[in-house]
C-alpha cells in the first residue's frame, strides 16, 4: 500500500511538472515578417545533467530567401541544430531568432506557421492523399494542393494510383513508399508558404533524379523570397546552396560555397571524395 501510494506521487509530480517549452510570454499579436534565421552564441544539451553540450557555441545568420545547405557526420547535431528554430527544444545557452524576434516572443502558432520542418522521421496521418497535404494549410483550395503536390514531384505518382487525390492512406501511411512518404511531407510544408523552411533530410529515399527536379523547383521564383535550410547526406543535394555549412561533433567546422568547401575544407573534401568513389563504384 505503501508502495502503491509512492508511485502515485511519483506519478502526479511528472505529471505535475510544466513542460520544459511553453509559449506563455509569447505576444499574440507577433508574427513572423521575414524568413532570416540566426543564431547567437547558441549551446545546447538535451538534459542538465549532460556534461558535454551536444552544440557547441553556434553563431550565423542566415539571410532571407538565402539556400543554405547543412552537411555533417550522423550524430554531429544536424536535426538538433534546426529543431531550435520553430523551438522543438529551447538553446540552453545563447537565442535563437527568427524573423529578427527571439523565438520565445512568438506563440507557437505563429512560429510555427511561419517555420515549417519537414522533420527526419515523416509523419502521414490515416485519411486521404489530398487531406494530408492540406493539413498544412486547412483552408487551401484543390489548385493549392495540385500546386504544392507538383514542386515536390509527388504530382505524377499520385495521379498514377487508382483513387489520385482521394487515395486513403493506412495508419501511418503504409500505402505508399518512403520516398512518396516524403515527397507528401514536403507537399504538405511547401503549401503553407512560410518564410522559413526546413527539410530534414527529406529526399533520402528518392531518388537522385527527382531530388534534382525538387532542387530546381527550390530555386525558382515560388520560393525565391523564402529562406531554405536542407540538411543532406548526398553532397549532390545541397552543392548549389548559396552557403553550406559543416557540423562535426555539435560545431560549425566551415562555411562557403561547394567551390570554396571543395578547395579549402578537409572534412568536405573527405565527404566529397568518398561520395565520388561510390558513384564510381555504381
Ligand atoms: N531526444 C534526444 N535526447 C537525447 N539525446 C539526443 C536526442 N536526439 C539526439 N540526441 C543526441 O544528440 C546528438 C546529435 O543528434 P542529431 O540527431 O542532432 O544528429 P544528426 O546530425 O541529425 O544525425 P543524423 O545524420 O543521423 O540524422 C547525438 O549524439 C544523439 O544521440
Ligand atoms: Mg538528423
Amino acid at each position: 500500500m505503501i508502495v502503491a501510494r509512492a508511485s502515485i506521487t511519483r506519478v502526479n509530480e511528472v505529471f505535475n511538472e510544466e513542460p520544459a517549452i511553453n509559449d506563455n510570454d509569447g505576444d499574440p499579436e507577433l508574427t513572423v515578417k521575414n524568413g532570416s534565421v540566426e543564431f547567437r552564441n547558441v549551446s545546447f544539451k538535451y538534459s542538465e545533467e549532460a556534461e558535454k553540450n551536444i552544440l557547441e557555441n553556434i553563431n550565423l545568420t542566415v539571410k532571407e530567401g538565402e539556400m543554405l545547405g547543412i552537411i555533417g557526420a550522423t550524430g554531429s547535431a544536424k536535426s538538433t541544430l534546426v529543431n531550435l528554430i520553430p523551438r522543438l527544444y529551447d538553446a540552453t545557452e545563447g537565442e535563437v531568432l527568427v524573423g529578427g524576434e527571439n523565438v520565445k516572443h512568438y506563440k507557437f502558432k505563429n512560429l510555427r506557421e511561419g517555420v515549417s520542418v519537414v522533420l527526419q522521421q515523416t509523419m502521414l496521418f490515416s485519411g486521404t492523399i489530398a487531406e494530408n497535404i492540406r493539413w498544412g494549410k486547412m483552408d487551401a483550395t484543390d489548385e493549392e494542393v495540385i500546386a504544392a503536390a507538383k514542386a515536390a514531384q509527388a504530382h505524377d505518382f499520385i495521379m498514377e494510383k487508382e483513387n489520385g487525390y482521394d487515395t486513403e492512406l493506412g495508419h501511418g501511411g503504409n500505402t505508399v513508399s518512403g520516398g512518396q512518404r516524403q515527397r507528401l511531407c514536403m507537399a504538405r510544408a511547401f503549401i503553407k508558404k512560410p518564410k522559413v523552411l526546413i527539410l530534414d533530410d527529406s529526399t533520402s529515399a528518392v531518388d537522385t533524379a527527382t531530388d534534382a527536379q525538387v532542387r530546381a523547383e527550390l530555386r525558382s521564383d515560388a520560393f525565391k523570397d523564402i529562406t531554405k535550410i536542407i540538411i543532406a547526406q548526398r553532397i549532390t543535394s545541397i552543392m548549389d546552396a548559396d552557403r553550406i555549412i559543416i557540423l562535426d561533433d555539435g560545431k560549425i567546422c566551415g562555411m562557403g560555397t561547394h567551390d570554396e568547401l571543395v578547395k579549402n575544407n578537409e572534412i568536405y573534401q573527405e565527404i566529397f571524395v568518398s561520395q565520388q568513389e561510390g558513384v564510381l563504384a555504381q
